[in-house]
């Protein structure tokens, strides 16, 4: 079904009143609709044509691309802009001066905590890292080549039978209780993940360490009795977490709520989450540009290859944006904190070459005709390499960090009453009252 063309009849009564005419020419009624915030209620459209036998008209969105799920009040996005804000603070901000705990803080409470609420909230995210062993051997069981992404899904829907409690979800404390378990073991979840596939022993979490300092422990001790990671990593990942901490509604944060809408505890509502960032179109980007600049391989082939995006043979991957149509404010960010990894671990001579895509995709009528810019992965693929993170690692690495989101989101979803169980209407076209034939009757 394609779309049909909108008629726009432009008449001189403008009037400043805040609301939508209707005039359905199947019967000639009008309708008036209420517009709020720049939106027509479903519910209202479905009043127009309804009678005592038809149904009402529906609105048909695949992929829910001009249908607002929910108010919110976590992330504000202006796309046109490049701006993108948590709790009405810049990202580029809180980049440049915060830590993700106190960003997942903000996320999740709605406000920047006092110094006592930091100390409390850091004190129970650090205690709460360590697992049952019993979870541990669940890991263990994975085949030695289990893609991480996959464990760590399993493993945190598993967390739901750990914490039975966790269905209670209308009482506040229990919803604490759970959300600080989640933000404190998905390093340590999504560490072993990594471990598993190395056929190294999982690192127990060192409490003594931040939060990015820790995960890299785990991630990266071997038989050091004290890990100590360079100050300038752990920033970078820090920076990398505050990032990816949440981008309102898109395609795991409406899995979580969508799940989440039937009331289950959040263990599984954040699995279904972590399930949506595994798909290549969600989670994958940053690693499709790795491989599209290994392919490229210097800067000299460059030209070549834009010529081959311009001709259509090609997409020129970390570039434009569904909802950006601007420098996304997240690959500014990430641009410098590549340069800083670089000077702990040697430059990527990859760099050079995304460099150089960058500096003529910018000024490439092509490219700037189709506000078409670096997007969020066009960088962070290199930095996750040099820190050595194999590709399936990149997706674990943005499911860490969003996990604050998804239960901010969570959390506005389970209070909002006017949220319902999710459940969308389809338009059937399918055969209608055909007669069964038993199996006997039609094989013989
Ligand atoms: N390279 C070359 N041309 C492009 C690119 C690109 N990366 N992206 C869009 N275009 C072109 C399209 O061919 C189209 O041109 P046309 O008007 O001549 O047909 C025009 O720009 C509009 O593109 P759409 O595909 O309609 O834009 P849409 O908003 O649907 O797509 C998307 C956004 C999927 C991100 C797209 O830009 C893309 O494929 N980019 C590369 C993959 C990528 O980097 N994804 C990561 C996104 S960020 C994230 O998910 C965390």
């Amino acid at each position: 079904m394609g779309s049909a063309t909108v008629f726009r009849h432009r008449r001189p009564n403008v009037t400043q009143k805040q609301t939508l005419t209707v005039r359905d020419n199947r019967t000639g009624d009008e309708y008036e609709l209420d517009i709020t915030d720049g939106t027509i209620r479903a519910s209202d459209v479905g009043k127009i044509g309804k009678t005592g036998e038809e149904p009402g008209l529906a609105v048909y969105d695949p992929g829910f691309t001009n249908t607002a799920s929910t108010r919110s009040a976590v992330t504000y996005i202006d796309g046109d802009r490049g701006i993108l804000e948590y709790r009405g603070y810049p990202i580029e901000q809180l980049a440049e001066s915060s830590t993700f705990l106190e960003v997942a803080y903000l996320l999740i409470h709605g406000e920047l905590p006092t110094k006592e609420q930091h100390d409390q909230w850091v004190h129970e995210i650090t205690f709460h890292t360590f697992v049952h062993e019993n979870l541990k051997s669940l890991m263990q069981g994975f085949r030695y080549d289990a893609h991480p992404m996959g464990m760590l899904l399993s493993s945190v829907g598993a967390l739901s039978t750990f914490y039975p409690e966790a269905r209670n979800i209308k009482d506040p404390q229990v919803r604490h209780e759970q959300i600080v378990r989640l933000i404190a073991k998905m390093p340590t979840l999504g560490a072993w993940s990594f471990r598993h596939a190395q056929g190294k022993p999982y690192v127990y979490p060192d409490n003594d360490l931040t939060y990015t300092e820790n995960f890299l422990s785990m991630l990266f001790r071997m038989s050091e009795s004290k890990y100590e990671p360079d100050p300038r990593l752990s920033k970078a990942l820090e920076v990398l977490f505050i990032l990816h901490a949440d981008h309102e509604q898109n395609c795991s944060t409406n899995a979580v709520r969508s799940v989440g809408s039937s009331q289950v505890d959040p263990y599984s509502a954040v699995s279904a989450g972590i399930a949506a960032l595994y798909g290549p179109l969600h989670g994958g980007a940053n690693e499709a540009v790795l491989r599209m600049l290994k392919r490229i391989k210097t800067k000299d082939n460059v030209p070549a290859f834009i010529e081959g995006v311009k001709n259509g043979d090609e997409r020129l991957m970390g570039f434009g944006h569904r909802v950006y149509k601007n420098y996304d404010p997240r690959a500014k960010i990430i641009k410098k904190a590549t340069e800083d990894v670089f000077e702990v671990t040697g430059v990527n001579p990859l760099l050079e070459v995304a460099q150089e895509l960058e500096k003529i995709a910018l000024e490439d009528e092509y490219f700037v005709s189709r506000k078409l810019y670096p997007n969020v992965d066009f960088y962070s693929g290199l930095i996750y390499e040099a820190l050595q993170f194999p590709p399936e690692m990149f997706t674990v690495l943005f499911a860490i960090p969003r996990t604050a989101g998804w239960l901010a989101q969570w959390l506005e979803l389970v209070d909002d009453p006017e949220q319902k169980i999710a459940r969308p209407k389809q338009i059937y076209t399918g055969e209608r009252q055909l007669d069964f034939i038993p199996a006997a009757q039609r094989w013989s």
